[in-house]
Formats: C-alpha cells, structure tokens, sequence
C-alpha cells in the first residue's frame, strides 16, 4: 500500500505517518509539504532515511508538481491534512487559506481522478458547524448539523468539504471526509492554545487568554485522531463524512489553570486580552457514528494527555526553541544537503 500524506510536516500530519509506520511497517508514505512556517522538517527527520518512506517539498497548488508526484508514485490513498490551520491568522491574511485550503483540495482531487486512487480522504474540522450555545449543553454538532462558519479558515475548510463532497458525487471520486475537534498532543506548533501556553509558561511569560476565557472547546489527543483517520481510510463507506471528538469539553481559562499547575508557574501570570473577532463559543462533537460504524473511541484521557504533552514539551525543548527562534526554517536547505530528499 503506497499512502500519500500531505502536511505531514505539521502537527497532526507528522503523528499520523508516525502512527502508520509503526502499525504498518510495509507500508509505502510519501509526504508532500510546502514548509510553510507550521511545517517543520526536524519533525520527520528520524524518517528521512528510511526505505518506504519519501519526502517531497512542494505545495499542493503547484499541478504540476502534484501531477509528478502522482505520475511517479501512483498512490493508493491520500490524506489531506495540508491546511492553513490558524484561525487567528485567516482573520489576519484570509488569501493564503483560500489557495491551499480550497484550491489546494481541487489540485489535489484532480490528480487523484487523473491517476485512480482507491481512497481520498479529506481531514476537515468541527469547526465547519460554527458554534453552539453555552447554555445549551444538551446540544452537539453531528453529521446533520448544517454547515455555519465563523472565520475565513472554517469557511475554507468547509468549501473544501463541499468540493470533496461534489468530485463524489459528480466524478465518483472514492472520498471520506472526517470533522474532528481540537487536538493537542506532541508537536503542535506553539501558537495554538495549549502549546503557547507551556512555552510562554516556561519561560514566566505572560499567558494571553482572550475575552474572558470562557469557551468552550472539546480535546482530543492527537494519537486517537490519528486512529480515526487509519479506521476510516481502511473501512469507512464512500461518500460519508465521520465526525471525531472527545466528549471532552473544558473552558480555555480551566486549561490554562491545568498547565499553570503543572507546571507550578503562578496564575498571575494570566492576562485577559481582547477577544478574537467572531469568536466561537463553544466546539461539541457527537462521534456516535465513527463509534457504530468503526468502533472508534478516544483512548487517552485528558488528565493523561495533557501531561504526557507536558512532559513532551520539557523533555524536547530544542525542537520547539529552534522554531522561537526562527533556525527551523534553515533545516530543509541543510538537510537536503546532508542526505538527498526528493
Ligand atoms: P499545521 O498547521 O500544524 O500543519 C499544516 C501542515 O501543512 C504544515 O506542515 C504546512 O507546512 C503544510 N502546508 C500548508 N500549506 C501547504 C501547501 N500549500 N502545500 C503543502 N503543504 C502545506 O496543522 P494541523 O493542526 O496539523 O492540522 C492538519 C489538518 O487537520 C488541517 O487540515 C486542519 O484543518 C485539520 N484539523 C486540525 C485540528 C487541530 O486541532 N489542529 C482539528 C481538526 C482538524
Ligand atoms: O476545532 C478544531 C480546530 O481547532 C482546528 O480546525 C484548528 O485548525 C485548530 O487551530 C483549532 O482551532 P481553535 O481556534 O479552537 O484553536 P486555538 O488553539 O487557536 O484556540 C483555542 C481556544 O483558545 C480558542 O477559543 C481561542 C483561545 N485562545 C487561543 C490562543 C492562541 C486564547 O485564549 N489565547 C491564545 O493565545
């Protein structure tokens, strides 16, 4: 089995090929990853040297790189994780998360058409679904629950999701999609919550938490989305989207409390900030499908993954400084002189 991963130099792309190597040794992965400033290539350099796997630098808007790939590769699944993936960026600069997000998708599908896959699976958002009330805890966002966006990203995530949706239905691509709620875990680019907030933490830096910290979001650890994704793409149906979430609602100020704790740093440390414009309140996913139909259930527990990423973050603090510091920026150049990639 020959699996195309896109962004797998990111947060969730980079465990899902670290997942899928360790179940599936045999298994062919080849990433294909601009390195924008979220993808990081020390994530994947233990990798780099091994026999089935390859990496290839290169955007998913570039046709006729993504048609070499395809030429060359002739994979059997793609996974599309490559996104612009900062919400609080698409209200800053909405272009760039139109071109991957969007057009990205229908490069990417096109090649898929032209050269047979025999599954192409489209790694959406909850936040497709807008957001829920505070007040109405009885209410989750399931399959059904019409499209409502919020920020330029979830409307780029969900013109993707419509896109995949109709080269199904017109084409007969063979496509899945799978709406999940927020990770954490290792890796995660520390501009997110929960990474920012050990990084700033660590270094007694002030800890930004917007409005009054009273969203709601609903955390999953990385690993088990990663199992999600593995589940659908080997026995999800054609044509359905699955939605993954933890059952795992917390306001962001209580997670930034847990960290604080943890890290035994003071809670003075917190500063209220403006709140970002168009704010959603509150993330809720029903994962009762991917349950019935794949058996899926998240395994980790919050109390353990947030320390597990915790004690990730302490005990690899070179891979998160050199990203502080800007000098993860330099490793494509210096590694594709060292050993030959591509
Ligand atoms: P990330 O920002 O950490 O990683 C994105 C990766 O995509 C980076 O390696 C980047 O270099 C690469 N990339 C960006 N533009 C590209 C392009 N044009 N061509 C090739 N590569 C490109 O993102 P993440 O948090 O790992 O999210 C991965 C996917 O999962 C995204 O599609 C995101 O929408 C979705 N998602 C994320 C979460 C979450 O909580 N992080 C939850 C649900 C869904
Ligand atoms: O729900 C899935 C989505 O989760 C993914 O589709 C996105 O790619 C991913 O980035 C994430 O989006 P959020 O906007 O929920 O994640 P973020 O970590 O940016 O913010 C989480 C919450 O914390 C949100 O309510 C905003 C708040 N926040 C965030 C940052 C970065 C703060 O209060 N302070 C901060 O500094």
């Amino acid at each position: 089995m020959n699996i195309l991963v896109t962004g797998g130099a990111g947060f969730i792309g980079s465990n899902f090929i670290f997942h899928m190597i360790k179940k599936y040794p045999d298994y062919r992965i080849v990433c294909i990853d601009s390195l924008t400033y979220a993808g990081n290539l020390a994530t994947l350099e233990p990798l780099l040297k091994r026999r089935n796997f390859r990496f290839v630098r290169a955007s998913i808007t570039d046709k006729a790189e993504v048609d070499k790939l395809f030429e060359e590769e002739k994979p059997d699944i793609a996974v599309n994780f490559a996104a612009e993936s900062h919400v609080d960026r698409s209200i800053e600069n909405p272009s760039v998360f139109l071109e991957t997000n969007i057009l990205g998708t229908q490069i990417l599908m096109d090649a898929c058409r032209k050269y047979g896959i025999k599954r192409y699976h489209q790694v959406s958002t909850d936040e497709v679904y807008g957001d829920l009330p505070l007040d109405r805890p009885d209410l989750f966002f399931t399959e059904e629950t019409s499209i409502h966006t919020s920020s330029p990203y979830s409307a780029s995530k969900a013109g993707a999701d419509l896109l995949a949706g109709a080269y199904y239905r017109t084409y007969g691509l063979p496509v899945t999609i799978s709406r999940c709620s927020n990770n954490y875990g290792p890796y995660q680019f520390p501009e997110k919550l929960i990474p920012l907030m050990i990084v700033n933490a660590l270094a007694d830096k002030p800890l930004p938490v917007y409005g009054k910290g009273e969203n709601v979001r609903d955390w999953l650890y990385v690993e088990d989305h990663c199992i999600a994704i593995d589940l659908i793409i080997h026995g999800g149906r054609i044509g359905e989207i699955y939605n993954i979430g933890g059952h795992n609602e917390m306001k962001n100020i209580d997670i930034v409390k847990i960290i604080c704790e943890e890290l035994k740093k003071p809670e003075s440390l917190i500063a209220y900030v403006a709140d970002r414009k168009g704010h959603d309140m509150r993330y809720a996913v029903d994962p009762a499908k991917i349950h019935r139909e794949l058996g899926w259930l998240p395994e980790t527990k919050f109390e353990d993954g947030i320390r597990r990423t915790i004690r990730w973050y302490l005990e690899n603090k070179s891979w998160w400084k050199e990203i502080v510091s800007g000098e993860y920026r330099n490793r494509y150049e210096r590694l594709s002189k060292e050993m030959k990639i591509n």
